[in-house]
């Protein structure tokens, strides 16, 4: 399974990426909002150059014409922007159109783009003009996520921990996507999104997520353990010791 962040804070981003192990960040309006974000293009170009991998980032709009130019303007900003689009009527018809256009990520204004190796990587395989992939984000039934790859998007993402949050639980939610592509033999990724601690990260894997994204919080509670960390003091303790004898 992926491990993805889910906010639009950059020391955090900077901070996870350091460890190898971050594949992504999924970003929406109220990240934005909270990471007092001014100037967004800029912004995700800046997140693009310190986790070279797949960033979400999300319209803000309900109407289809309007979704599909947003969208497409932020797949010019970076080649690994995936366009976040919400589940309903309007979105299911951006899906399908954006998911037949072509754009070309010309990373215009990006304080990186003299010499970037992202960009000198995927111009060598001509992939700077590309179909943008799409994120099928606020999912909270199997319907809706089997709609969603219909009108073509390439993730789903079912919000685990809002369904918790009205007494419904949000991990068979991702079993059940996870089933229904298993047997249609469907391409389509899930993301399992809004993961409130470590048990649902555990829980979505099992449950056949291919990825998880979850806040820099509960991201770093994952490689937390008391034992561990008792552990090393005794090993750090002991070699010391030893050096003195
Ligand atoms: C996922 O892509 C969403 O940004 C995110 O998980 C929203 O969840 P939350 O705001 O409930 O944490």
């Amino acid at each position: 399974m992926e491990f993805y962040l889910d906010t639009a804070q950059l020391h955090e981003i900077q901070e996870i990426a350091s460890w190898g192990v971050l594949r992504g960040v999924t970003t929406n309006p109220s990240h934005v909002a909270k990471a007092g974000v001014r100037n967004m293009r800029a912004h995700i170009q800046e997140i693009c150059w310190t986790v070279d991998a797949p960033i979400s980032v999300e319209v803000v709009t309900t109407d289809a014409d309007e979704m599909v130019h947003q969208g497409l303007d932020f797949a010019t900003w970076s080649p690994n922007v995936v366009i976040k689009l919400p589940t309903i009527p309007a979105g299911l018809q951006a899906m399908a159109r954006i998911t037949k256009t072509t754009a070309t990520a010309t990373c215009e204004g990006c304080a990186h783009f003299e010499g970037c190796p992202i960009r000198a990587r995927l111009a060598a395989r001509n992939q700077l003009t590309r179909i943008p992939e799409v994120n099928a984000t606020l999912i909270f039934t199997a319907n809706q996520a089997m709609l969603a790859l219909a009108a073509g998007a390439s993730y789903v993402s079912p919000f685990v921990g809002r369904l918790d949050a009205v007494g419904e639980d949000g991990v068979p939610l991702v079993a059940d996507i996870a089933h229904i592509l298993r047997v249609q033999n469907q391409p389509g990724k899930i993301i399992a999104a809004a993961l409130r601690h470590p048990i649902h990260v555990t829980a979505v894997a099992k449950a056949g997520a291919h990825i998880a994204t979850m806040s820099y919080d509960v991201l770093k509670q994952l490689i937390q353990h008391p034992l561990t960390d008792q552990g090393l003091a005794g090993f750090m303790a002991d070699y010391e010791r030893s050096r003195q004898q």
